[in-house]
């Protein structure tokens, strides 16, 4: 068949074009409304793909001038990124065949054509195709340098709604296509967000491999589910608070299940968190909950990509091990009670935190840096190498603020219960301790 494939965005059109060719179509392509228009005074072609949304003459006009004006009789598709059930219907009202909103499915467009070409799909059967919108996770382009088999579909973005997929499960992102990605800035890929699973356990980028070796002993894999499920109960139980952005909370609570499961599939890991609810409940609820709200708050500031999410639950859920190498009484006594002595003792537990995590062979070395620096404050103040601003770790940043509403907020000895409001006034008094972006995104967070 004779295709003619209308779409200002370059990429997307190539893509199209060289998936309909492979299939043995003969595609013409055009950039905008008014070439597609020029190619058809002089071509026939037997099916039309085109977009909505384009500089200078838009599809719809387009679609009008081809079917009411030229009286072109010939089967379009619709691809849209700003689908709407309004807007199919219209199109299907004005005549087009079929409305398929992107990310689309590729094998859908190959169906239909083949339909139209089979003659099975006529213009009385028309179609809407409506794809749920999923969201998507960020990865760096870098990533794909070292890694370039991708376990997953992997999509470029060309605007909020608009996603492409460039790259099917188990195909290679070749150097040539990621060289092509750099000259044309593109610094960043993406995977659907029930892909972030494969995602990780595919990547070495930030963790070491041996994180997802997983045992195979009946025992550990029964009391692993136990684990997650406990955990799962937990989040739920001791975060849940009706002040929270909804939509954040409930898809961070979704990320924070599949790295925990991914996490706890690793035995080093399962037994470090054994030994953190065996300690003290307190620490294992106090841990869980920063890696929750730590999740919603990197989200909140814009943190997509999979892999630094699970580094941030990491570092939420192993920040505060090293506190089993601290003296009980002083775990058991309020902070302002402390003595010198005690206060030293208490901030020795960051370096042991990292002695411990540095003897899991799973943990990289960068993880470790967020996981000292997680009592630094942002002027300087904190401990234990009182650094300041830029110096203190992103993910340290992130961790300060929720660290220090979750020990007010969820019960703990060493701090006064506090509702949610005082909690908030005691970060606000204090600000200049904190990332401002950080607690204003945090503050963002609850209604
Ligand atoms: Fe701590
Ligand atoms: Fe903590």
């Amino acid at each position: 068949m004779k295709i003619l494939v209308i779409d200002d965005e370059i990429e997307l059109r190539e893509h199209m074009s060289a998936q309909l060719a492979k299939k043995g179509h003969d595609v013409v392509e055009a950039g905008s409304g008014d070439e597609a228009l020029k190619i058809l005074g002089n071509t026939i072609v037997d099916a039309i793909i085109t977009d909505i949304l384009m500089p200078g003459l838009s599809g719809i006009e387009l679609i009008k001038d081809i079917l009411n004006r030229l009286k072109i009789d010939v089967p379009i598709l619709v691809i849209t990124g700003y689908y709407s059930n309004e807007m199919a219907d219209d199109l299907i009202n004005l005549g087009v065949m079929a409305v398929i909103s992107k990310p689309y499915n590729m094998d859908d467009i190959l169906k239909r054509i083949s339909e139209i070409g089979s003659g099975e799909i006529k213009p009385s059967k028309k179609i809407i195709y409506k794809i749920e919108d999923s969201s998507f996770l960020k990865i760096n382009l870098e990533e794909f340098t070292s890694n370039p088999i991708s376990a997953y579909d992997v999509y470029i973005k060309f605007s909020d709604a608009k996603y492409l997929k460039i790259l099917n499960a188990g195909e290679e992102l070749s150097s040539e296509r990621i060289n092509k990605f750099r000259e044309k800035n593109v610094d960043y890929l993406y995977v659907k967000e029930q892909d972030h699973r494969e995602y990780v356990q595919n990547s070495s980028a930030l963790l070491k491999p041996e994180l997802f070796k997983s045992g195979d002993n009946q025992k550990t894999l029964a009391e692993r589910s136990r684990q997650i499920k406990r955990l799962d109960e937990l989040i739920m139980e001791e975060i849940y608070s009706d002040n929270f952005d909804q939509q954040v909370f409930n898809s961070s609570v979704e990320v924070c299940k599949k790295n925990t499961e991914l996490l706890l599939a690793n035995d080093s890991m399962l037994e470090l968190m054994k030994q953190i609810e065996s300690f003290s409940d307190e620490m294992y609820r106090h841990n869980v909950g920063v890696s929750v709200l730590a999740t919603m708050l990197a989200r909140k500031s814009g943190w997509e990509s999979a892999i630094t999410l699970l580094k941030v639950n990491i570092v939420g859920l192993y920040h505060d091990v090293g506190k089993k190498w601290i003296n009980k009484k002083i775990l058991s006594k309020r902070i302002i009670d402390f003595t010198d002595q005690e206060h030293e003792e208490f901030e020795s537990h960051c370096q042991h935190s990292c002695s411990i995590l540095s003897e899991i062979p799973a943990i990289s070395e960068n993880i470790l840096v967020p996981i000292l620096q997680h009592h630094e404050y942002y002027d300087g103040t904190g401990y234990p190498s009182a650094l300041k601003f830029q110096d203190i770790h992103p993910i340290a940043r992130l961790i300060t603020v929720v660290n220090d509403y979750s020990n007010l907020t969820l019960k703990n000895s060493n701090y006064e219960l506090t509702d949610h409001e005082k909690a908030m006034e005691f970060l606000n008094k204090r600000k200049e301790k904190y990332d401002p972006r950080m607690l204003k995104n945090f503050c963002e967070l609850f209604r």
